[in-house]
């Protein structure tokens, strides 16, 4: 197979590029690297542009023929995306229009694309499936969502096969130790309890301990980037099954709920030391809850994640935060 990874130099769509490479298939990044990094695809074959500039996917995806293009580059900062919508839909819907657009012109007609468990806003269960209510309560939801609605229509009527995969919160980092998560500014809590571990920051902030939750602090489902690469490459696979429809959405989540402050405490397990931590206000737009029910994914695509347990989560991304190489 061939592959075009687009955002292939961000922290997930990196560790995809390897993904697929150790899985044989010939594979091609497409990244303006706004936020991604050149360390993270030396060596491979890549097509530096724009999606915003639909002549830049164009010449990508004529000049390297893929048979699937799995689409990762976003704006995703939440607090960012309230600031400033107009970037959050240039850049994620404007830019899947654009991606969608270029598909139709040049093929292929496969396309693997990120989502996230922003579309479904303030749970009203405790256990979030597919069938879940959307409602997001920030432009990053929103911008993502229109983006799996454009996705389901050109599935519908342009010939389009698309799957949709709502990620929780991915963590954690290659075995290599090569490449992980960095992401500047950080608002992801994992690397910013690292980065503190590591001496690299002074104290992480916590927002929030007065939620609904066993400690009061927020709570999330954390899935390792490398099962989540597996999900992706299954997802490929479904693609091609004319069993399913041509048009599929799954959940990614390991069904399993860790607080903020559980997580602080098994990093400083992990790592062998105090982290130093803070309490701050509770972050507006943060739901106290968000848990996957990814039942779906593990009974339709098979999936079945091998790294959920939340210390080799930590432990690969703090190899990675001693020896980071951007
Ligand atoms: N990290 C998470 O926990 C998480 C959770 C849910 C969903 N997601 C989604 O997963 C995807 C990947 O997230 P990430 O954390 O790897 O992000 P990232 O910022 O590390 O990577 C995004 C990549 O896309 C590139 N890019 C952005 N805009 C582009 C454009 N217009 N043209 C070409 N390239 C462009 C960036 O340079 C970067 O390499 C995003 O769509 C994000 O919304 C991430």
């Amino acid at each position: 197979m061939k592959a075009l990874v687009i955002g292939g130099a961000g922290y997930i769509g990196s560790h995809m590029v390897r993904a697929l490479l150790r899985a044989d298939h010939d594979t091609a990044v497409f990244d303006n690297f706004s936020t991604g990094h050149r360390e993270a695809v030396e060596g491979l074959k890549v097509y530096e542009g724009d999606l915003l500039v639909p002549g830049d996917i164009d010449r990508a995806l004529q000049a390297f023929e893929p048979d699937i293009v799995l689409h990762f580059a976003a704006r995703s900062l939440v607090a960012e995306s309230m600031v400033d919508p107009s970037a959050y839909y240039a850049n994620n819907v404007c830019g899947v229009f654009n991606l969608l657009e270029a598909l139709r012109r040049n093929g292929p007609a496969r396309l693997v694309f990120s989502s996230t468990a922003a579309v479904y806003g303030i749970p009203v269960k405790r256990r979030i499936e597919e069938d879940h209510p959307t409602q997001p309560i920030n432009t990053y939801g929103w911008s993502k969502l229109f983006a799996e609605r454009m996705i389901e229509d050109y599935c519908r009527s342009h010939g389009l096969r698309g799957v949709v995969l709502r990620y929780f919160n991915a963590a954690g980092a290659d075995a290599s130790g090569e490449i992980g998560e960095a992401h500047e500014p950080e608002s992801h809590l994992l690397p910013n309890v690292l980065r503190v571990a590591a001496g690299k920051s002074p104290k992480v902030l916590l927002f929030g301990n007065q939620h609904e939750t066993r400690d009061g602090y927020g709570v999330r489902d954390f899935i390792h980037v490398t099962d989540l690469c597996d999900a992706h490459l299954l997802a490929a696979q479904a693609l091609e099954r004319q069993d399913l429809p041509a048009f599929q959405l799954y959940n990614l989540g390991n069904g399993q709920g860790f607080s903020v402050l559980e997580v602080l405490r098994a990093a400083e397990a992990v790592v062998g030391h105090n982290i130093a931590s803070e309490l701050a206000p509770a972050r507006a737009g943060d739901p106290p809850v968000l848990v996957a029910g990814a039942t779906r994914a593990r009974t339709v695509l098979g999936w079945n994640p091998q790294f959920a347990d939340l210390n080799r989560i930590i432990a690969s991304a703090w190899r990675w935060h001693q020896n980071q190489r951007y």
